[in-house]
């Protein structure tokens, strides 16, 4: 009887391993559950003969009271997340640059959780998830319902590895559309289910999940005699893990692992699971130790997420903020979330009309996207999760701040508040004039200001000027000690001598943003110069419209007392920066960077292009006019090529930059 338990473990065991791991089926389901029935009775018979390795272990049904801890033997990290090849870049030059040049394995990563198991003799001893990285806690009985995770192995030995439990695209909808019959909330996306499915005591609901893994990381690789990760993967296939051969690519320098970015950006939605970038890891394990640990991470791996990451939270509220000019903003209060490695817990809906083509509810899941940079949106609600407990949404008919009506102007979408007196405004009014991209006043934040108007001591911008007369006041208010006092008196003197167009933008003109202050502040030189010019000087400058150039002259019109009273307190009013350079290759060209130019940084170049009357950009159009390229392009090149737009190799920028010089 032993002898056919034993038989039958082996027979179940290679059966399951053909099927999950393999994908390659050897016996038919009958014959399967012909064999486990006849196997289930003998151990009923003959429980001692019953092992941990018998697939009847994997049925289920199994109830634990409570999570046990366990303290991982190595601490289970995580990886620095990057967002962009700018940052992938830098991880490579900074081996590079070590001196150490390694091969690199390329990997997807799997939106999963992480586990560690553990074998003692080739049978799976327990599985663990990776809680705060050094304590997780014990998940053996869900972790034996995977079919994919081998009971045991093909070799007797005592082993750890690493890798991502994860639930399939379609397991999810499958699941979903059920809990929809049922009434139940639905799941939000696979590594919510996978990890709420792991998350259960009652080992009965892992096994209905029909939850899948990919081992990707062997901790203690010198135990085996291992010299790189991809023989690590490779050692861990034969042992009957299921690893992800297809995507592990083994490559050699940064184009390759760019090439295997785009390529799997491209697949991903043929996948049948989610994936959520990918891993980029050293591949000898030398190198690895050479390049050591941060506090947190290794300094030997990144994790690449891709952009236009999507994720959903609760849309709390709508609130209304007052700006500068008036406007009455929307704004969305969310259930806070991670998106692209930043917290996001309030998001701009931009206008009335907005959240209308929305059709948000206050209540509703909504999805939240973010592409690279750019600030995070609320893209769409998810109607099919409405409760019906959700609250329409109203445009407020008086300021926030100050009650007083507001206004929309004939054929604009915006709300503005329209009272002079607003303190909202004239708060704001004053923080843009401080800020960092304006008279860049350090210490002058959004606090303070607020605290200094509320106080009367500034209410308007020339009362900065005059604060010194508040200076005893100053230094008794809680939170201001004499010495930062000081030195905020002596930044805003300072401020006085800044360059014309920090000004013309700090004063808040309608319509002109900081790169506008400069055009106009380089082509006027004065001020009084620009009071002077009539609206055919303004429009007939490169990038100033009918609008900007009326908005302009109506401020100035308007505001001649507040400028002259400025012009008394002694503040600059003339342009001090660089005079406009002109450069046959760069001036009012359009350009896009990329790759990496050997002893030039990017900024430099950006600087260089900018001071020649250049203008730079994130990304290739039919607007750019060039693309600089450098070493290991990335696909603005591919781009540039297929719309058929001019190059400096990296030859042709510096013979430029010299020149210059
Ligand atoms: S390697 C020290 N490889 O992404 C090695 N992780 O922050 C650590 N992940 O916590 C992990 N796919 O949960 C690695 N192919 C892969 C991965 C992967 C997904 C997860 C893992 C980890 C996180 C990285």
């Amino acid at each position: 009887m032993k002898e056919r338990i034993e038989y039958l473990v082996n027979l179940l065991n290679e059966a399951n391993y053909n099927y999950y791991v393999l994908d390659n089926p050897t016996i038919t389901d009958q014959e399967y559950d012909k064999y486990l029935k006849e196997l289930e009775k003998l151990e009923d018979e003959y429980p001692e003969y019953k092992s941990d390795a018998s697939p009847t272990q994997r049925v289920g049904g199994q109830v634990i009271s409570k999570f046990e801890k366990v303290k991982h033997d190595k601490p289970m990290l995580s990886l620095p997340d990057v967002f962009n090849e700018e940052e992938i870049e830098s991880f490579y030059n900074k081996i590079i640059n070590a001196g150490i040049s390694p091969h690199f394995v390329c990997e997807q990563k799997i939106d999963g959780l992480s586990v560690s198991l553990i074998y003692k003799k080739g049978i799976l001893y327990s599985a663990a998830t990776r809680g705060d990285g050094t304590v997780g806690e014990n998940i053996t009985h869900n972790v034996k319902t995977i079919k994919n995770v081998p009971l045991k192995l093909r070799k007797d030995i005592d082993i750890e590895v690493r890798g991502e439990i994860f639930m399939n695209k379609e397991t999810l909808n499958k699941l979903n559309e059920l809990r929809a019959k049922e009434g139940l909330p639905l799941l939000q996306n696979c590594r919510n289910a996978a990890a709420g499915s792991i998350r259960q005591l009652d080992s009965k609901v892992a096994r209905e999940r029909n939850l899948d893994v990919f081992i990707y990381h062997l901790p203690n690789p010198e135990d085996y005699k291992i010299n790189t990760h991809y023989e690590a993967l490779k050692f861990m296939e034969e042992l009957g893990f299921k690893v992800n051969t297809k995507w592990n690519k083994l490559v050699t320098n940064l184009s390759e692992i760019k090439e295997y970015i785009n390529n799997l950006a491209k697949e991903r939605e043929n996948l049948q699971y989610d994936i959520d970038g990918v891993v980029i890891k050293v591949n000898e394990l030398n190198a690895q130790k050479q390049l050591g640990f941060t506090a947190k991470y290794p300094r030997w791996a990144i994790a690449y997420k891709f952009p236009n990451e999507e994720v959903y939270t609760k849309l709390e509220d709508i609130i209304f903020t007052v700006g500068r000019t008036g406007q009455i903003t929307p704004n969305a209060v969310l259930d806070p979330v991670i998106v692209m490695g930043s917290t996001i817990s309030r998001a701009t809906l931009h206008n009335e009309e907005y959240v209308k083509m929305l059709d948000l509810k206050i209540g509703d899941i909504v999805a939240i996207h973010k592409a690279g940079d750019v600030i995070p949106e609320v893209i769409r609600p998810l109607i099919e999760r409405r409760t019906g407990q959700e609250k329409d949404f109203e445009m407020i008919k008086n300021c926030p701040i100050c009650g007083s009506s507001l206004v929309k102007k004939d054929g604009m979408v915006d709300y503005f508040c329209i009272n002079d007196n607003c303190p909202k405004r004239n708060i704001e009014v004053l923080i843009h004039y401080a800020s960092k991209n304006a008279m860049n006043i350090e210490g002058l934040g959004e606090k303070v200001v607020e605290d200094l108007y509320n106080m009367k001591y500034v209410l308007n911008i020339d009362d900065f000027y005059h604060l010194e007369k508040y200076k005893e006041e100053l230094k008794l208010m809680e939170g201001y000690g004499k010495k930062s006092i000081n030195k905020l008196l002596e930044n805003i003197e300072n401020s006085k001598n800044n360059s014309l167009e920090r000004l013309l933008f700090g004063l808040g003109i309608p319509n002109v943003g900081s790169k506008t202050a400069k055009i106009i502040a380089k082509k006027f030189n004065t001020m009084d110069n620009l009071i002077n010019a009539n609206i055919d000087d303004l429009i007939n400058i490169k990038d100033i419209g009918q609008i900007i150039a009326k908005s302009i002259k109506d401020y100035l019109n308007n505001n001649i007392d507040l400028i002259n009273r400025l012009k008394n307190l002694n503040i600059n009013m003339t342009y001090t920066g660089e005079k406009e350079k002109f450069n046959e290759f760069i001036t009012n060209k359009k350009f896009v960077i990329t790759g990496t130019i050997d002893g030039i940084s990017r900024d430099e170049i950006k600087n260089f292009i900018e001071n020649n009357g250049g203008i730079t950009s994130e990304s290739v159009s039919k607007k750019t006019d060039v693309v600089i390229v450098g070493k290991d392009p990335g696909s603005k090149y591919d781009k540039a090529l297929s719309l058929d737009i001019e190059i400096y190799d990296e030859n042709k920028i510096k013979e430029i930059m010299q020149k210059n010089e």
